[in-house]
């Protein structure tokens, strides 16, 4: 391992905090109160644990990547939209039988005091920040004459906005712990490719790819890597969204077949785990010296 590594993942472990630290989050205090225990008892596990906040993670591919990191050793605050607190909790329960640690922060990631009470209280809870991966986003299949300025509007705040927040709290808390630290967005193969029957959904995605690169450029001298994920069709309650509308646009096929129809080289259609793993490695020593990437895990369909 390099000097430079160890520096990405300096710990400074054990990090004092009280259950009111834990006030944004609604798992129980109980499992909050024994993952603290643990960590405070525990020093030889406090000198090696990383910490990780995911975004939208109470379902699909967000859900896979929390449960990858905690079995690669990372304690994890999960987040997403008060409505999925049933969902958000057994993440919390199914990364705590793994034997790590794990919060859950509701919050709207499109709204930036949100994504700061977040950070904060993972911080609070699990100690110093290792990764942000910022998952979160909603998609929605609309003919382009369409799309409303308010759906316009919401599909900019929570897809560009919510990357852009989680970025730039996650670089603030890195600089103040001076430990350098990794960024993973939610890129997709719209982040290469338009497709008119979600325009606005491939826009963001776009911009996504941009705003990686220019907080990569910002944050490098920070030892800070700003990379995204560029998923292709994965079996999501987001993609029965975009199925069901491209069903009933002109152009579309009946629903179900939608997600077949694209000629992916490997033949099959991508799970939450294909991205996961990515992010894995993402997140690992391994990644060290790459920033400013939006890789494409999409069994060979779009061609970056
Ligand atoms: N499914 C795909 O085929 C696919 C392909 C490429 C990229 N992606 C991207 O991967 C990411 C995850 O997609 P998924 O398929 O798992 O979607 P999903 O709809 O299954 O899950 C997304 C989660 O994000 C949460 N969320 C939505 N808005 C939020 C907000 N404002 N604040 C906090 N949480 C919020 C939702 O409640 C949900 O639990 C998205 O950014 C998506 O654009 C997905």
């Amino acid at each position: 391992m390099t000097s430079l590594f160890r520096s990405a993942f300096r710990s400074s472990w054990p990090k004092t905090a009280t259950p009111a630290a834990f006030s944004p989050c609604r798992a129980s205090f109980q499992g909050c109160f024994d993952a603290l225990q643990q960590h405070r008892y525990s020093s030889s596990s406090a000198a090696a644990t990383r910490t990780a906040i995911v975004t939208g993670s109470a379902n699909g591919i967000g859900r896979a990547i929390a449960v990858r990191l905690a079995r690669d050793g990372f304690d994890v605050c999960v987040n997403d939209l008060p409505s999925n607190a049933e969902q958000l909790e057994s993440v919390v329960s199914e990364i705590q039988s793994i034997g790590r640690s794990a919060i859950a922060a509701y919050g709207d990631v499109a709204t930036y005091t949100d994504v700061a009470s977040m950070v904060s209280a993972s911080v609070d809870a699990l100690g110093p920040l290792s990764v942000m991966v910022a998952n979160a986003g909603i998609a929605r299949a609309r003919p382009i004459l369409e799309i409303s300025d308010p759906e316009l509007k919401r599909m900019w705040d929570v897809n560009i906005g919510g990357v852009f927040h989680c970025d730039q709290a996650a670089a603030k808390q890195f600089i103040a712990q001076g430990s350098g630290g990794r960024i993973i967005n939610a890129g997709s193969g719209a982040s290469y490719r338009a497709d008119p029957m979600i325009a606005h959904y491939c826009a963001t995605k776009a911009a996504v790819r941009s705003l990686t690169q220019s907080f990569a450029i910002a944050l490098g001298p920070h030892n800070i890597t700003v990379n995204a994920y560029g998923p292709g069709i994965v079996d999501t309650n987001m993609w029965d969204v975009i199925d069901e509308g491209m069903a009933g646009m002109e152009g579309g096929l009946p629903r179900g077949q939608n997600f077949h129809k694209h000629p992916i080289s490997l033949g099959r259609t991508s799970v939450p785990d294909d991205p996961a793993k990515l992010v894995s490695w993402l997140a690992s020593p391994e990644a060290e010296y790459v920033s400013g990437q939006t890789i494409l895990i999409d069994g060979g369909l779009v061609f970056s």
